[in-house]
């Protein structure tokens, strides 16, 4: 039983006008937020990613990511392969719960990261920068990046995949 019992016939008076008014400027409101900012921040916002997705199948990414990092091996960092391919397609495999190889990159070189999952949903963040996509098995992401600063950075997983989650981290070099 309610507390007050509203008046009988209350829904068939239909809203006040002030009530219209209202729920048109709210409407406007939701369109004009929604709409626009959103479409002017995909196309004005630093955040926003420029990459493409494509389908792959992840055991034929797998091999491409072996034979890849084979390839260009030039050491070894916590038993993952440290790689430094040259400028062009550089491979990164996310899978439980690891991120594989090390990349090597130089600064100021022009690469297409080619990053995806061959396991479950993962979550690739690069630290300290703000870069975050996620990744489906199935699907790759191929993003043109130039690395403007060298260091360390750490790759970790921001998508909660498993026991092993926290400790999904891996590093990707820039050398001067
Ligand atoms: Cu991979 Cu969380």
């Amino acid at each position: 039983m309610a507390l007050h019992t509203p008046p009988k016939g209350w829904q068939e008076e239909g809203l006040p006008p002030e009530e219209r008014v209202w729920l048109v400027l709210a409407t406007l409101f939701a369109i004009v937020f929604l709409s626009a900012f959103m479409g002017l921040w995909h196309l004005t916002g630093r955040q926003t990613t420029h990459g493409e997705a494509y389908q792959v199948d992840p055991a034929a990414f797998r091999q491409e990511v072996m034979a890849f990092a084979e390839r260009y091996r030039v050491g070894e960092l916590h038993g993952v392969p440290v790689v430094a391919p040259p400028p062009g397609d550089v491979y990164l495999m996310a899978q439980a719960f690891s991120w594989y190889p090390v990349l090597k990159l130089k600064k100021g070189e022009t690469y297409r990261l080619r990053v995806a999952s061959v396991d479950y949903p993962h979550g690739f963040s690069l630290y300290p920068h703000e870069w975050s996509l996620q990744l489906y098995p199935g699907y790759e992401w191929v993003y043109p990046f130039t690395p403007t600063r060298a260091g360390e950075y750490a790759l970790i997983c921001n998508d909660y995949c498993g026991l092993g989650h926290h400790a999904m981290v891996g590093r990707i070099l820039v050398e001067e």
